[in-house]
């Protein structure tokens, strides 16, 4: 069902310090940080020739990465994305085999403009996992 790895997202403290880690010092090809507030974070995409890697930085007073910022203060990997062909689909399956869906369970749109959905870290090895329709 899953597809490829969308990309790895990694919270952190200090965007302009990442930004300057993957694009200088790794020589990333690394985007502009864009203002996602329906989601509470600003996202960089760092873009990798197989994926892509995205820093997530809190918006707001209400981010939903503040406390694992607040447990994780040099930062570290919030969760990973693979692509699905269906959604709706794949939602149906997981929910069918008992795994849980983050939130009222509906796609919301994400950082690429494409609907997504969360799953349950600890039904997934302690990973909060994205899923994105392609
Ligand atoms: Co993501």
């Amino acid at each position: 069902m899953i597809g490829k790895l969308n990309h790895v997202a990694i919270a952190v403290p200090d965007l302009d310090a990442a930004v300057k880690l993957y694009r200088d010092s790794l020589g990333a090809d690394v985007s502009s940080p864009v203002d996602q507030p329906d989601h509470g974070v600003v996202t960089v995409f760092v873009t990798l020739p197989n994926t892509k890697i995205e820093l997530l930085y809190p918006l707001g007073d209400k981010s939903p990465i503040q406390g694992f910022l607040d447990r994780n203060q040099a930062g570290g990997i919030h969760h990973v994305c693979y692509e699905v062909d269906d959604i709706i689909a794949a939602r149906d399956k997981l929910v069918a085999d008992g795994l849980r869906v983050l939130g009222d369970g509906e796609p919301k749109i994400g950082a690429h403009d494409k609907p997504v959905l969360f799953l349950h870290p600890k039904d997934f090895n302690g990973t909060l996992v994205e899923l994105e329709e392609v």
